[in-house]
């Protein structure tokens, strides 16, 4: 049994964590109907099982027109039960329970969200590719109370802690960045003006919270291409967090729509994002991967803890507790986040390839993770539910798949060598 201190517990504002990982949220789309699934219930069940210390479910939106998958939860009160039955599973197996909530402003199609997508400014959202109308005060203000309305469905679901995604592009993301952001009025222009929907909505969700439940909120430390965030408008955005009063911040970086990579690093497998995609649904991105190909989604060079130079920089700027994300594949890395002043943790890909791994890193069976970041399952992510291709028989994939792996895996090889 290892005793470092991984294997510790933490406090994350009122709640305490019996070590610190966390299961980080990765879109599983289980959740057909946009409610929650036995699939989904016996996912987290696994996670929670395999010895971590908080399971994250992935992305829920807060009103039917942030939605942007239809396996994606959508947060209202008759789902309730259903949650606090998967909620019940993961603190049978001694783990605390999350729930990553947002809106994805112009990432959707008015067949997912039920209208024409809604954006900060109203423009054309060429990722999508899809006209957006632009969100008026008045909904500005009807969006914030959907957050603290949805702080109180997590409440009665059971969750422990609410993540608020604002980051990588979504509708809180896309009032931060000036890309998105070129409104006139009092919420957009200037940095303060910018970050005034999410002071406005933090407001609430920490109003709502009380003092039983742990706030985190995933934010950007850049936004990864010339006309986004840099890291010192992002440090002003995690010190207004801080003075907000938020448990902690989770650090990511990266816009869906322009940088995707940047979130998880290494290439898309577009061999396997074009197999699954659904042709009638995706057609928009299937010819944009035909044309541009890696132009669309570019690839940045994997390494193990990627985003660990850049966090340093945040852990300098603010005192409030802050969470790590980013190639936390190996022991070493973990334990190193955090000496560094880290209170915990979050892995999306290790713990997606094995549910167990954290017991095993605990017993010494393993130090590091058999992920070698290949990103088959985030190809397959937009069409099917999250898998990893390790778990599958080799008659599941077809040739140009395994071969497709095999040389994404040569490749972050190449770029991870220390
Ligand atoms: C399949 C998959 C789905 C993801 N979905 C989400 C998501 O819904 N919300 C989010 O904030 N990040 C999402 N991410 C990003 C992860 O939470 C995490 O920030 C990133 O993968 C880096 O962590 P890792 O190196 O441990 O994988 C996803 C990642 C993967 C691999
Ligand atoms: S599919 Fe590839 S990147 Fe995803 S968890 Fe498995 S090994 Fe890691």
């Amino acid at each position: 049994m290892s005793n470092s201190t991984i294997f510790t517990p933490c406090q994350i504002g009122p709640i305490t964590l019996r070590n610190r990982t966390i299961r980080s949220a990765a879109f599983e789309n289980m959740a057909y109907g946009n409610k929650p699934s036995e699939d989904l219930l016996n996912y987290h069940r696994s996670v929670a099982k395999g010895g971590i210390g908080m399971t994250t479910v992935a992305y829920a939106s807060v009103s039917q027109s942030g939605l942007s998958f239809n396996g994606q939860l959508w947060l209202r009160e008759e789902i309730v039960p259903d949650l606090k039955v998967l909620t019940d599973a993961i603190h049978a197996e001694g783990a605390k329970a999350s729930i990553q909530i947002g809106h994805c402003g112009n990432m959707t199609h008015r067949a997912t969200c039920g209208q024409k997508p809604l954006s900060p400014s109203g423009r054309f959202n060429l990722y999508s590719p899809t006209f957006t109308r632009k969100i008026t005060k008045a909904e500005i203000y009807e969006l914030v109370e959907d957050f603290g309305k949805a702080i109180n469905l997590c409440r009665q679901a059971g969750f422990d802690c609410v993540e608020v995604h604002a980051g990588h592009g979504y509708l809180i993301s896309q009032f931060l960045s000036p890309y998105t952001n070129h409104r006139k009025d009092e919420f957009g222009g200037s940095l303060e003006n910018r970050m005034r929907f999410m002071k406005l909505v933090i407001t609430k969700v920490m109003e709502e919270a009380k003092d039983d439940m742990a706030i985190v909120v995933k934010t950007n430390m850049y936004d990864g291409f010339r006309s986004g965030m840099k890291v010192d408008e992002c440090i002003k955005v995690a010190q207004e967090l801080e003075k907000l009063g938020v448990h902690a911040l989770v650090l990511t970086a990266g816009f869906v729509s322009k940088a995707p990579m940047e979130v998880m690093r290494g290439a898309m497998p577009l061999k396997t994002l074009a197999y699954y995609m659904d042709m009638k649904k995706f057609w928009w991105l299937k010819l944009g991967l035909h044309l541009g190909g890696r132009l669309v989604i570019p690839t940045v060079p994997y390494k193990d803890a990627y985003f660990y130079e850049t966090a340093m920089k945040f852990r300098q700027a603010v005192k409030m507790p802050l969470i790590y994300v980013g190639g936390m594949n190996r022991k070493e890395d973990m334990e190193k986040v955090l000496d560094s002043g880290f209170v915990a943790f979050q892995m999306a890909r290790a713990v997606l390839h094995d549910p167990d791994f954290v017991n095993k890193l605990q017993s010494g069976e393993v130090t590091e993770s058999g992920c070698k970041h290949s990103n088959y399952c985030i190809g397959r992510m937009y069409t099917l539910e999250m898998k990893c291709h390790q778990c599958m028989q080799n008659s599941e994939l077809p040739e140009k798949l395994r071969k497709e792996i095999a040389k994404q895996e040569a490749a972050v090889e190449k770029s991870n060598k220390r």
